[in-house]
């Protein structure tokens, strides 16, 4: 199998920064048998990209590279694309209110030379990339996917040092977060995790919960969808198509934009103290690549979940896109980040 850590990096999507990396890859055998190696070859289409969570591009512009042994049963996959391109609307719509208790938390730590950090569902490490050069203090990472093709970009373009210049260490887990048991969290300080809670149950993420109470340590969940969505001008199918794209999101028992507030709830249930800020998407036209593709995935998902809406919906689109063109077009997409101070545990942080 190939080590998604040891891969040649493909030319295109995420560029390595330059510098040095410690980066160590872990297969940890939370998900036995997952089965997939990563290939890059020539005009392999990825498929199984999410509907309504990200691009879809035009036939024959996807990445090249396959999974072998993907299977019809096999979870849906994230477009590293897509995750690029959001990035930097990530990074404003942040919550920096939350830093200053996290910070506080993380300074009383007793006895520890560093931070060990576990970014769930990391995707290609935007989270790390985000928050690392924001805290104080040498830091070890541990990034969780159960893509190993997305842990490879992580561990390539992974932050390199913290706020006051200390070294930033990572290394790769993959399996499936569902099980993440205290054990896996044993010394973590730290528990992140961005855009990740709406594709969860209601029992993953009270599962989540009890690990993260159970190791005693904080986590910052940010960029949790609200269910919320605000377009200038506005349109008459607004309303519906919005419905229709939070049904389709809480498909086969997943939150969608209910996670936030199941989330609140099972971390005060574990007796952890927990905050919550808004971090929207301000989408105007600087970030009319980004507006175009979640214009498309969210008129998507909302017909795939409503079929008779597609009539007018693919006039909606056109619509919308000749608006976005003209700069004429503004999105606001309400996210919610959280911030959970579980009760410290004996030994733990
Ligand atoms: C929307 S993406 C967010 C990625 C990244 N955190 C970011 O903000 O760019 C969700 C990520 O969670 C991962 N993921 C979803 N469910 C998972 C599970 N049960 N176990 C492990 N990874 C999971 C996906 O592979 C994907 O990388």
């Amino acid at each position: 199998m190939t080590n998604p850590a040891t891969t040649t990096q493909q030319s295109g999507a995420i560029p390595a920064q330059p510098g040095p990396r410690e980066v160590t890859a872990v297969t940890d055998g939370m998900t036995p048998g997952l089965g997939s190696s990563v290939e890059f070859g020539p005009g392999q289409a990825s498929g199984g990209v999410i509907p309504g969570a990200g691009p879809s591009g035009k036939p024959g512009s996807r990445p090249t590279v396959k999974l072998r042994e993907a299977g019809p049963d096999d979870p849906p996959r994230y477009a590293p694309e897509w995750l690029e391109l959001r990035e930097s609307a990530d990074a404003a719509a942040r919550a920096h209110d939350l830093l200053d208790p996290l910070r506080i938390r993380l300074a009383n730590l007793p006895g520890r030379s560093g931070v060990v950090i576990h970014d769930l569902g990391c995707g290609t490490g935007s989270m790390g990339r985000w928050l690392a050069p924001r805290l104080d203090g040498a830091q070890h990472w541990v990034l969780h996917d159960r893509d190993p093709y997305l842990l490879h970009f992580a561990a390539v373009a992974s932050p390199r040092s913290a706020a006051d210049g200390s070294r930033v260490s990572v290394e790769t887990r993959r399996g499936d977060i569902a099980r993440l048991t205290p054990d896996a969290l044993q010394g973590a300080s730290l528990v992140t995790a961005s855009a990740l809670l709406d594709v969860l149950t209601r029992e993953e993420i009270g599962t989540f919960a009890a690990a993260c109470a159970g190791a005693g340590c904080p986590a910052l969940l940010t960029l949790s969808v609200a269910g919320r969505v605000e377009l200038t001008p506005s349109h008459p199918l607004d309303a519906e198509l919005t419905q229709a794209f939070n049904d389709h999101q809480r498909r086969d028992g997943l939150l969608g934009p209910d996670a936030v507030t199941a989330a609140a709830e099972a971390f005060s249930e574990q007796g952890a103290t927990v905050r919550l800020h808004p971090s929207p998407w301000r989408l105007g036209p600087e970030q009319a690549a980004l507006t175009e593709q979640w214009l498309r995935g969210w008129v998507g998902a909302a017909v795939e979940e409503r079929p008779e809406l597609r009539a007018e919906a693919d006039v909606y689109l056109s619509k919308r896109l000749a608006e976005l063109a003209a700069g004429e077009l503004r999105v606001t997409v309400h996210h919610v980040d959280l911030l959970a101070l579980s009760r410290p545990v004996d030994g733990a942080s």
